[in-house]
C-alpha cells in the first residue's frame, strides 16, 4: 500500500485514525513491558483519563477471557483498558457458541481454555486436561510426567473421585478448539488424534472428523527467550503430520487470527465504536454511544512479525498503514524483503511518536 501523508495534515482536528497494537514482541515480552510501552500508551489518553485515540490490542495469543486480560494489561501499563480493546486469537470463537451451545466441545491451550469457552456461551466446554483425566491410560506416559495438573474437583476434596460434569465418556465431542499455545504437546496430539479420528469418541475407530478450530497459525513468536519460540502454527503442523500418517483422510481444520483479513475488518469495526468514546470524551464504560462513527482515513497496525502482522495489514487494504518494530520476531536492519512494512521503527514508543506527529 502506498500512502501520501498530505491529506492527514489537512484533517488534523478529526480523530480519523485508530491504532491496533500487537502484544507479544511489541508491548510485552512474557509479562514484561518493552519498548517504552507504558509511556507510549499513556499518550493515547487525555489527562482526565478518557481515551483520546481509539486503539486496541490485536493479538494472536490468548488463554484467558478478554475481561481478565483487560485487567491484566491495565495493571501492566497503568492505563484503563476495557475488554472491547482486547482482541485475542480465540475471540472469534464466540461466534460458534450458538452452534455448539449444548454440545460437548473440548478446548486446549495455556491458561484456562474451558473458562474462555464458557464465557463465550458454550455450556458443555471442557479442557483437554479434564477430558483426558476421565480416560484411563489415554496418555501412556502420564506417570512419567513430573508436573501435575490440578483440576477444580481436586482442589475441593482430594478424596472424592472425579465426577464428570457431563456424560463425558458416552458423549460425542462435536468440535475441538485450540485456543492458545498447548502446554503438553504430546498428550494433546494423542488425545486430539483420538477425538478427531473416532468421530468424537476416543477408543473407537470410525466416524467423521469433528471440526477443529485453531485460534492462530503463528509458526513462531517472540516471548521472553532470546530466540523465537514455537507457536500454535508449529503445533498445528505437528498434529497434522501425525494425524495424516495414522488416518486415511487428511486433517481438516480452520485457523483464525492474523494475517486473516477478517481479523482486520473486525478490528476496524471495534475501533469505530471506540472512536465514539474518544470523540465524546467519555469514560470507557459501555453505553449506547452518541452519533455516528466516521470512517477512518488511516488505521495503523504496529507489529513485530512480518509474516503475520505486516502481511495481514497489507492484505487488509489501503486504509491500513503497517509499522514494524524491531523488539520481537523481526530484528533486521532494513525493511523485511517479503512483507515490507510502510514504516520500520525500533520500538512501539517510536511508532506512537510517529503516528501522533502525523495525526495531531
Ligand atoms: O502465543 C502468542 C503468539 O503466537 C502471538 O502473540 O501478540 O504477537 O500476536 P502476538
Ligand atoms: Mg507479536
Amino acid at each position: 500500500a502506498s500512502h501520501s501523508y498530505s491529506h492527514l495534515r489537512s484533517n488534523a482536528q478529526c480523530s480519523s485514525f485508530g491504532i491496533a497494537f500487537d502484544i507479544d514482541g511489541v508491548v510485552l515480552r512474557g509479562r514484561v513491558p518493552i519498548g517504552g510501552s507504558p509511556q507510549a500508551l499513556k499518550r493515547l489518553y487525555r489527562d482526565c483519563g478518557t481515551l483520546k485515540v481509539p486503539f486496541l490490542f490485536l493479538t494472536n495469543g490468548g488463554g484467558i477471557p478478554e475481561s481478565k486480560r483487560a485487567l491484566e494489561l491495565s495493571e501492566l501499563f497503568g492505563v484503563h483498558i476495557v475488554p472491547a480493546q482486547v482482541v485475542q486469537g480465540h475471540s472469534p470463537f464466540k461466534n460458534f457458541a450458538k452452534r455448539f451451545e449444548n454440545e460437548l466441545v473440548v478446548a486446549t491451550g495455556k491458561g484456562d481454555p474451558a473458562l474462555v469457552m464458557t464465557e463465550y456461551g458454550f455450556k458443555k466446554a471442557i479442557s483437554v486436561d479434564e477430558y483426558a483425566s476421565y480416560f484411563d491410560h489415554i496418555d501412556p506416559v502420564s506417570q512419567y510426567k513430573r508436573w501435575t495438573t490440578k483440576l477444580a474437583s481436586e482442589d475441593n476434596d482430594k478424596q472424592t473421585e472425579l465426577v464428570p460434569r457431563f456424560n463425558v465418556l458416552a458423549d460425542r465431542v462435536k468440535a475441538a478448539f485450540v485456543i492458545s499455545d498447548p502446554v503438553d504437546w504430546g498428550r494433546d496430539i494423542q488425545v486430539l488424534c483420538d477425538i478427531l479420528r473416532s468421530g468424537g469418541l476416543p477408543g473407537q475407530r470410525n466416524g467423521g472428523q469433528p471440526p477443529l478450530y485453531i485460534a492462530a497459525d503463528d509458526l513462531e513468536y517472540q516471548a521472553a527467550f532470546p530466540c523465537e519460540r514455537l507457536g500454535m502454527g508449529a503445533f498445528r503442523i505437528a498434529l497434522q503430520s501425525v494425524f495424516n500418517r495414522i488416518h486415511d483422510n487428511a486433517l481438516e481444520y480452520t485457523s483464525f487470527g492474523k494475517p486473516n483479513p477478517f481479523v482486520f475488518r473486525n478490528a476496524e469495526m471495534i475501533l469505530k465504536q471506540l472512536q465514539l468514546y474518544s470523540d465524546h470524551h467519555e469514560k470507557l464504560i459501555p453505553s449506547n454511544g452518541h452519533g455516528e462513527a466516521h470512517s477512518f482515513k488511516t488505521l495503523y497496525m504496529v507489529g513485530d512479525n512480518p509474516a503475520v502482522d505486516i502481511k495481514g495489514a497489507r492484505k487488509a487494504g489501503d486504509t491500513w498503514f503497517s509499522i514494524l518494530t524491531r523488539t520481537g520476531v523481526f530484528k533486521g536492519k532494513d525493511n523485511h524483503s517479503e512483507y515490507p512494512a510502510d514504516l520500520v521503527v525500533d520500538t512501539v514508543a517510536e511508532a506512537v511518536d510517529y503516528i501522533l506527529k502525523k495525526e495531531l
